[in-house]
């Protein structure tokens, strides 16, 4: 039975949901400014130039939140000095990379019901141009997890972005652009000019220290839970967790409502560090579950295959590409898919190790040569399987197989 709010030592669980922008970002106050000073035009004289920044550092040192924060807050002052200013947020991993579904929803934003029928990228970009001149607008177009496209797409795609304005002679600028990148390795392989295009502007985030996550998980502690109910030694054990994790404050706020969550339910009335002890053994699923909802529909699938496959073979280290790609076809059957080709599951393989969810390994050269083996790093395939169920609940799947 879940404890009544009555009970909770929460006072506002939603401050410490994934999707909560914080009002102020604690030391992040310099990367802040620096921003401030890249985009000051857009405030006095938006239609003079367009600026290109990228945002760069590890898992959970603020990107999305500081972007958002950022963006939020000039898009308000832009208004308030009338300049019809708007902030886009995309990510871009949500769309599979594709710019066209990047632009599509960039454009959703002035008008909820374009249709997904009928457009190139190409027109979609210009399309998007041309509305943004009908309504006299600016925009300041976040792209995070920017690698996705340029994986997918290419310099080309990012070179249109990054130029928008060489076919627009005379007309005024419109778009300004963040990219959101963990490290400048995805750059690399772009063309030389686009490359030192993005490159002249960098706000690189460090990992916060174990002080700074302290500082960092007693903001959140004041905005959400009740007065005393997260002792010193919590926090800091909190901390102390995140800053080996890389210092990673999404770890830190996730172990943070997770704790509290195990406090409600054995109805304490303070946050203990055993409370915390005990949601890290489940904390794999927690970080990574934005990673999951992101992964595109035959990623899921193939993860559910291969958690399938340690769950029925729990005395199994490793899984081999094949037996992985069985339990994918039938998962495909069930979820009444057609199954991708082994090249694309090879491509998806890559895709989930590369976000730490699986890893993999290379068995030693036997009579077959050395293959691939898979294994799960950090989590039990019950809980994974769990963990993607609540996101390919059977309704859900059609609905993505049209956007496919
Ligand atoms: N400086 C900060 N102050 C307050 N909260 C922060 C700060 N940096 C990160 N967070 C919080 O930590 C979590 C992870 O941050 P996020 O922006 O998602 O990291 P990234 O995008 O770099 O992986 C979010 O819940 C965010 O609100
Ligand atoms: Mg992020």
């Amino acid at each position: 039975m879940p404890a009544s709010t009555y009970h909770s030592v929460f006072k506002d669980e939603s401050k410490l949901d994934i999707n909560y922008v914080p009002r102020r970002l604690v030391h992040r106050e310099a990367e802040m400014r620096l921003l401030a000073e890249f985009f000051k035009y857009l405030l006095t004289a938006p239609e003079k130039t367009a600026q290109r920044v990228l945002v760069v550092g590890d898992v959970g040192t603020g990107k999305t939140a500081l972007t958002q924060r950022f963006g939020l807050d000039l898009a308000q002052q832009g208004k308030q000095r009338g300049v019809n200013l708007h902030y886009i947020h995309v990510n871009c991993r949500q769309y599979r990379g594709s710019l066209f579904l990047i632009l599509h929803h960039a454009v959703s934003v002035f008008h909820p019901n374009f249709p997904k029928r009928g457009f190139s990228a190409e027109e979609l970009l210009n399309i998007f141009l041309q509305i943004l001149d009908e309504n006299n607008a600016y925009v300041l177009l976040t792209l995070d997890e920017f690698e996705s496209l340029i994986e997918r797409e290419g310099s080309e795609a990012v070179y249109k972005l990054t130029r928008l304005q060489e076919a627009r002679l005379g007309k005024p600028q419109r778009v300004s652009l963040i990219g959101i990148l963990k490290s400048l390795k995805a750059i690399e392989g772009l063309d030389a000019s686009t490359r030192s295009t993005l490159q002249s502007n960098i706000v690189k985030l460090e990992k916060y220290s174990k002080e700074q996550l302290v500082d960092i998980i007693n903001d959140r502690v004041e905005l959400a839970f009740k007065p005393l109910t997260v002792p010193e030694e919590t926090v800091d054990l909190i901390a102390e967790l995140a800053s080996s994790e890389g210092g990673n404050a999404r770890f830190a706020i996730e172990l943070l409502w997770r704790a509290g969550k195990y406090a409600d339910a054995e109805d304490l009335s303070v946050v203990l560090p055993e409370c915390v002890r005990r949601a890290v053994s489940s904390v794999f699923a927690i970080t990574k579950k934005s990673d999951l909802a992101a992964l595109s529909l035959h990623e899921k699938l193939f993860l559910l295959g291969i958690a399938r496959f340690f769950k029925e073979n729990a005395d199994r280290a490793y899984a081999s590409l094949t037996e992985a790609e069985k339990a994918y076809i039938v998962v495909c059957e069930e979820f009444e898919v057609q199954p991708h080709t082994h090249t694309q599951l090879w491509k998806y393989l890559q895709t989930l190790s590369n976000l730490g969810i699986v890893k993999k390994s290379v068995s030693a050269a036997g009579q077959r040569g050395r293959t691939t083996l898979i294994y799960l790093p950090g989590v039990s395939a019950h809980e994974l399987e769990r963990e993607l169920y609540t996101f390919l609940e059977r309704g859900k799947v059609s609905e993505n197989r049209r956007v496919q």
